[in-house]
């Protein structure tokens, strides 16, 4: 079966690490015909008038899926995230990142593993992008907090958590504080969970003692349900704690069908064009994309994609076939080639 899928490079190692996703994607034999769009700074250099111009959005729209390399976002200043844009556009609200220790990347934290899902509520909270100088030296962000995107996303988590068969959801929150906004995500979460109860396990903690908790005994966590900023905050500390923003895939899903499938990490223009960055994640984000496609169309033949290419990686990180960040010596381009060559032998 025929599969389209948008591709977006995006900006910085983007190009880098996409162009390394496809090579692996197209070795492990699913059959998925690339359609190239552009956005972030990548779509202004090419003549656009937007970062996010309508003709991206407009492929989204029609092909149901895109695989999304990261977009530059200026600090302090300039125009508007394209990520977050994008996810409100599409109504992508649930964004998932399985953050998983692995053989062949070590940390202090690989006995006894971690094995958390991040659930991050995408289309509101802080990045609701209101904010206002009262007067010079004053200025107040607003945080939007709105009954239905609560409930939607405490449902899309606890039934991620039940149809995957995980043990506990935890809730992080800060309603000690923000009693009304985080007050209002917490009780929508609390409701929704009591519909769910001898299914799943359901608890909340305080976000700051939480993430304590996180980095003390991270077994003690499965699926991480949280609002916007914190769930950002989450994924990266998340990563942390199994190798890096370099093993840490993610997608985003929404109520119109339409999913996009990114890895965690940024455009890192510190590396970029060096062909040092690490591809896994979004090689990862792939494997991601192909489970989708897989239950989404019932082609086994994604599915057997997917298998391949984890075993392929699998295999490179444990003998030691690894880009920089993760101790090893190969670029951009040589690790998804190991990759690549590991999957066809598996074909
Ligand atoms: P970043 O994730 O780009 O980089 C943080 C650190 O991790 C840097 O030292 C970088 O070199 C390293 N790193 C990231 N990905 C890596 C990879 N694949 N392999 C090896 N090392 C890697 O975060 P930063 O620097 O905060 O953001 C840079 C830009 O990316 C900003 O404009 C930000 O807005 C944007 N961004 C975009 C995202 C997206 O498109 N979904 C997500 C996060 C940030």
């Amino acid at each position: 079966m025929k599969h389209t899928v948008v591709l977006i490079p995006g900006d910085g190692i983007g190009p880098e690490v996409a162009d390394a996703a496809r090579l692996v994607l197209d070795a492990a034999g699913a059959d998925i015909e690339w359609v190239e769009r552009y956005a972030g700074l990548a779509a202004v250099e090419r003549g656009a008038t937007e970062t996010l111009p309508a003709e991206t959005i407009d492929a989204i729209r029609s092909h149901r899926v895109a695989l999304k390399g990261p977009c530059t976002t200026p600090i302090g200043e300039g125009f508007t995230s394209v990520n977050v844009a994008l996810r409100k556009r599409l109504a992508l609200f649930g964004a998932v990142r399985p953050v998983r220790s692995m053989d062949g990347v070590p940390t202090r934290y690989s006995d006894p593993g971690v094995d958390i899902v991040v659930i991050r509520e995408n289309t509101e909270g802080l990045y609701a992008g209101i904010e206002n100088q009262i007067t010079p030296g004053v200025v107040t962000s607003l945080k939007v907090v709105t009954e239905e995107a609560s409930r939607r996303i405490a449902r899309f988590a606890l039934d991620y958590a039940v149809t995957r068969g995980r043990r506990k959801v935890t809730v992080l929150h800060k309603a000690n504080i923000m009693k009304l906004g985080d007050g209002l995500f917490v009780r929508c979460c609390r409701d929704e969970a009591a519909a769910y109860e001898g299914r799943v396990e359901y608890e909340e903690r305080i976000i700051d003692a939480g993430s304590m908790g996180i980095v003390q005994r991270p077994e003690d966590f499965d699926v991480l349900l949280c609002e916007n900023l914190y769930g950002d905050v989450m994924s990266d500390l998340c990563a942390g704690l199994v190798g890096g923003l370099g093993v840490t895939p993610g997608a985003n899903f929404g109520s119109d069908h339409y999913a996009v499938f990114e890895a965690v990490h940024g455009s890192a223009p510190d590396i970029a064009g060096q062909d040092v960055a690490n591809p896994l994640a979004l090689i990862m984000s792939g494997v991601m994309l192909l489970r989708h496609l897989c239950s989404a169309t019932g082609d086994a033949n994604c599915g057997e994609a997917a298998d391949r290419i984890r075993a392929a990686y699998s295999q490179c990180l444990v003998e030691g076939e690894k880009t920089r960040d993760l101790g090893g010596s190969l670029g951009t381009r040589a690790f998804a080639e190991a990759v690549a060559r590991r999957v066809e032998v598996l074909a």
